[in-house]
C-alpha cells in the first residue's frame, strides 16, 4: 500500500491551500480525502484477506463516493440500508447486486419492486420473519416475478443470561432459522439466496480506547467470546440450512470485524463501510489504523470573549445512545474543545481550548463527525480533495433530492 500522508498538519496544509484557491465556499462545507478514502478501501481489502466487501452504502450516501469504492478491487455488491434506496441504486446503473440489509415494510417500494423483473433479479430483501413475506405479497398481484430474499440470524453473544449485541432478528438457533428457512423455500414467489449474521457487538465497538482502557480489555474479553461462540453457531446453522437449500451468500460483519468475519469459512462476504471514511466513533479499534477522510468545516462569526471562539451551526449529532461520543469534534486548527453547556448547538457551537484565541471572524473550523454516512445528510455536495487542491463537487443523496 502507497504511504499515507499521516497527521492533522499536513491535513490543514493541504485543506488551507485547497480553500484558498477555491471559489467562496457554502458552509457547512463538506469534504472526502480521496488519498485517505482510497488508502483505507486498499486497507479494508487487505483486511478481508481475498473475501469480498460488500458496501454498506447507510454508511457513505455519497453516490460518487459509493461508485468509487465498488471499482476498488475486493469491493463487490451493495448493502443498502433500505430498498427504496437500493431501487435507485439499481435504476442509476451504479449496482446490480443489492442487498436491502434491514426488513421492509415500505409498500409503494415493494410494488416497485415486484412489478419489475430487472429489479427484482438484482435486489435481496432482507427477512427474519414470516410477515415480512406477507407483506410482499400484499402489494403483488401475480407470482410471475419471483423475489428474492435473505435470512437475518441474530449475532449476538449470550453471556450469563443477558444478550449482547443488536437487538434485531429474533431467530437465533438452527432450529429456528431452518423453520423460518424451510417456509420461504416451501412459499411460491420467493427465493432463499442469502443469509446475514451481524456482529455489531465485535463489528461497532470500539477497543483500545486510550482514556478507557478498563473498558476497554472488557470490550476485547467481549468480542472474543462473540467471536467464538458465533463461529461455532454459525457452523451449526449453515450445516442445517445445507438440508433446506444452497444459499448464494452468507454476509457478516462491519468494518471493525473485517479479518475476524473474513477467517469464519461459512461467511463469503464482509459488510464495511464505515471504515472508509473512518469517523471518530472508529478512532480506537485494534483491528486498523484509522485514517480520517471526512470532514466538515463551519466559519467563525463571533468571539464572545477572550479564548472563545463561536461557529456557525454545529449540531451534526450522530445517532445511537445519546453521549458525548455522538457529538462532532473540532479537528482544525488543534486545540479546540466543544463547551460543556452548549455542545454542538443547532445555531451555533461555541469552542474553548488552546486554539480558540487565535480564530478570527470568517476563519474556518474543520470538525469530524461521530459516524460515517449521517453527516452528508446536512449537505447537498461533497468536495473531493485530492493533494492540495478540491478537484470535484460530488452531490449527496440530499443533493440528488432524495432522503431514504
Ligand atoms: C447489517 C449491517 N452490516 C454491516 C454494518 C457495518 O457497517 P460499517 O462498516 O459502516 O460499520 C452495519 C452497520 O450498522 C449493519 O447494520
Amino acid at each position: 500500500m502507497p504511504p499515507f500522508p499521516h497527521g492533522r498538519s499536513v491535513l490543514a496544509r493541504r485543506l488551507t491551500a485547497a480553500v484558498a484557491a477555491s471559489d467562496p465556499l457554502p458552509t457547512p462545507t463538506m469534504v472526502v480525502d480521496l488519498e485517505a478514502f482510497d488508502t483505507n478501501a486498499d486497507d479494508l481489502a487487505r483486511r478481508a484477506a481475498g473475501k469480498p466487501l460488500r458496501l454498506a452504502t447507510k454508511s457513505v450516501r455519497v453516490p460518487a463516493l459509493i461508485e468509487r469504492a465498488l471499482a476498488h478491487a475486493g469491493f463487490s455488491g451493495v448493502l443498502a440500508f433500505t430498498l427504496r434506496e437500493a431501487l435507485w441504486l439499481h435504476e442509476q446503473g451504479i449496482s446490480d447486486d443489492l442487498v436491502v440489509a434491514y426488513p421492509t415494510v415500505d409498500q409503494p417500494a415493494l410494488t416497485r419492486l415486484v412489478e419489475s423483473p430487472a429489479a427484482a433479479a438484482a435486489i435481496t430483501l432482507m427477512v427474519d420473519d414470516l410477515a415480512h413475506l406477507d407483506c410482499v405479497d400484499s402489494v403483488r398481484r401475480s407470482l410471475a416475478v419471483p423475489v428474492r430474499v435473505a435470512i437475518d440470524i441474530d449475532a449476538g453473544l449470550r453471556i450469563g443470561g443477558q444478550h449482547v449485541g443488536p437487538k434485531r432478528s429474533p431467530l437465533y438457533d438452527a432450529a429456528a432459522v431452518s423453520s423460518l428457512a424451510r417456509r420461504v423455500v416451501d412459499r411460491r414467489g420467493f427465493r432463499l439466496v442469502g443469509a446475514m449474521t451481524y456482529e455489531g457487538q465485535v463489528a461497532g465497538l470500539p477497543d483500545m480506547v486510550p482514556t478507557q482502557r478498563a473498558k476497554s480489555l472488557v470490550v476485547r474479553g467481549l468480542k472474543q467470546a462473540s467471536q467464538s461462540q458465533l463461529e461455532e453457531r454459525r457452523q451449526q446453522v449453515a450445516d442445517s440450512l445445507r438440508d433446506v437449500v444452497q444459499l448464494e451468500f452468507w454476509n457478516a460483519g462491519g468494518s471493525g470485524s473485517v479479518e475476524s468475519t473474513a477467517a469464519d469459512p461459512v461467511v463469503t462476504e464482509v459488510a464495511a463501510g464505515s471504515g472508509l471514511l473512518v469517523p471518530t466513533l472508529f478512532d480506537h479499534y485494534r483491528s486498523f489504523e484509522p485514517r480520517p477522510a471526512a470532514f466538515f468545516a463551519l466559519p467563525v462569526v463571533r468571539r464572545p470573549g477572550p479564548g472563545i471562539a463561536t461557529v456557525h451551526g454545529g449540531g451534526l449529532v450522530a445517532s445511537g445512545p445519546a453521549g458525548r461520543d455522538r457529538l462532532p469534534s473540532p479537528y482544525l486548527p488543534e486545540g479546540l474543545h466543544l463547551t460543556a453547556l452548549e455542545g454542538a448547538g443547532e445555531v451555533q457551537t461555541p469552542l474553548t481550548g488552546p486554539g480558540a484565541a487565535r480564530l478570527a471572524v470568517g476563519d474556518l473550523v474543520w470538525f469530524r463527525h461521530a459516524k460515517s454516512g449521517e453527516v452528508f445528510e446536512h449537505a447537498n455536495d461533497v468536495h473531493l480533495l485530492e493533494g492540495d487542491a478540491f478537484v470535484d463537487r460530488v452531490p449527496t443523496y440530499r443533493g440528488h433530492g432524495l432522503a431514504f
